[in-house]
């Protein structure tokens, strides 16, 4: 195991109600407070209404900007810059999913920062400082609440990249599994192949004596393919919300990826895919990670026959691993299809015509991954893989 320092300093409330304390919670940073959306489903379940009251009643002041779409685009983050810094806000407060939390971040590292905000993600600069985030989480996925990462879009050339850094993670989060009741059961699906692909990317490591966050990490797999039928099938059932929750914050806040080598291969080759073709990031995991997995499990049988024999309970043949593991490798694919996702490119009406262009900008940074470094070639197989 490495060594590592663990420090994790976002507050989470959790339960029903929540987001009640958003006042309290806020007024500890300003008197100002940027409340930031998407689409509009807070405006419509009456969640926007309730906030507003709230921060007003615990005396705070209000601008807002809604509109982030999923897939968040750098030209709003340039907008909430703008806005931020002729309002002179305090605080950004995130209501919604990933989507929102992430331009929420880019926008808190960019009011102080002199250059190009965009400059962050393309690896040319280091946040130095940010407006403190909050954050009211209407949609267990991406686990941004707590994570130091942000991913954004930029529509001049549909690049999706990531940046992280410790400063962005939220100072507080206000988990209210009651808020996620309205979620359809395909945005769940697609939060479910998040988190699962949070974990698996942290899994996946060639590191030795790991077995305490191995277990750690089967524990939430399991859990999470448990609950996930149950919340689709009941949209009501607050414990199966609650623990959908409460697995996709853990298994996003660095906890299970304590003292070993993380992959992060699958995320960026899927970024290319949300990209461009603007689907949900979960659904593209679920057609990319069992692709990934085809391809590197050569590399460390092991560990992907203990994936297949403990999340799985596949049986061992111990006569014949390849066996045990594509099994293992079936029945992630079979979960994934029986909880709605698509598994393959066409069953996103996803076409085969830019796997060169996709494998060229997914490792324009060099080799992708640590269980094995993928190069463009090895990238193009994958895709051609998650065609097959
Ligand atoms: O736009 P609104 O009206 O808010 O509707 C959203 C959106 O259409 C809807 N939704 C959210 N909560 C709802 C709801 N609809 C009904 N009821 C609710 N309670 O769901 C749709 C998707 O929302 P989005 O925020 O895009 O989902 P998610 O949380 O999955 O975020 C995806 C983004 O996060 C990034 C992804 O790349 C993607 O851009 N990620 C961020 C990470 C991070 N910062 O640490 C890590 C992840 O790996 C991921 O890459
Ligand atoms: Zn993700």
């Amino acid at each position: 195991m490495r060594n590592f320092t663990f420090s994790n300093t976002t507050k989470i409330i959790f339960g029903k109600g929540a987001e009640e304390k958003v006042g309290r919670e806020a007024a500890q940073y300003g008197r100002k407070v940027l409340l930031h959306y998407g689409g509009g489903h807070i405006v419509r379940s009456g969640l926007k209404e309730r906030v507003e009251k709230y921060l007003k009643d615990a005396g705070l002041e209000i601008v807002e900007l809604g509109g982030v779409q999923p897939n968040p685009r750098l030209s709003l983050v340039r907008e909430g810059i703008e806005l931020a810094r002729r309002e002179k806000v305090d605080l950004i407060l995130a209501v919604g999913g990933g989507s929102v939390i992430d331009s929420a971040k880019a926008i808190g590292i960019g009011v102080p920062c002199q250059g190009d905000v965009w400059d962050f993600f393309m690896g040319k600069a280091e946040a130095q400082e940010t407006l403190p985030v909050g954050v009211v989480l209407t949609i267990p996925a991406a686990g941004s609440e707590s994570s130091t990462g942000s991913v954004i879009t930029n529509e001049d050339g549909w690049l999706k990249r990531p940046y992280g850094s410790v400063i962005m993670r939220p100072k507080f989060a206000l988990l209210n599994p009651e808020l996620t009741y309205s979620l359809p059961p395909y945005q769940t699906a697609c939060g479910v192949a998040d988190m699962m692909a949070h974990i698996m990317e942290r899994y996946f490591t060639n590191e030795p004596e790991v077995g305490f966050s191995d277990h750690l990490c089967e524990a939430a797999l399991r859990s999470i393919i448990q609950e996930a039928p149950r919340a689709i099938a009941e949209p009501e059932n607050y414990g199966a919300r609650a623990n959908l929750m409460w697995a996709s914050t853990i298994a996003h806040n660095g906890l299970l990826g304590m003292g070993r080598e993380e992959d992060w291969a699958s995320h960026n080759i899927e970024h290319e895919l949300s990209g461009i073709y603007d689907i949900a990031h979960g659904a593209g995991l679920a057609i990319v990670f069992p692709a990934w997995m085809k391809y590197v499990y050569k590399h460390n049988p092991s560990r992907f026959v203990q994936f297949a024999v403990r999340v799985f309970q596949v049986e061992q043949d111990f006569c014949n691993p390849e066996r045990t593991i594509l099994e293992g490798i079936r029945r992630l694919e079979e979960f994934f299809r029986s909880i709605g996702l698509p598994v393959r490119l066409k069953e996103a009406g996803i076409p085969a015509d830019r796997f060169e262009e996709m494998a060229e900008k997914a490792t324009a940074d060099g080799p992708q991954g640590s269980l094995v470094p993928l190069y463009k070639g090895d990238v193009l197989a994958i895709y051609e893989l998650c065609n097959s």
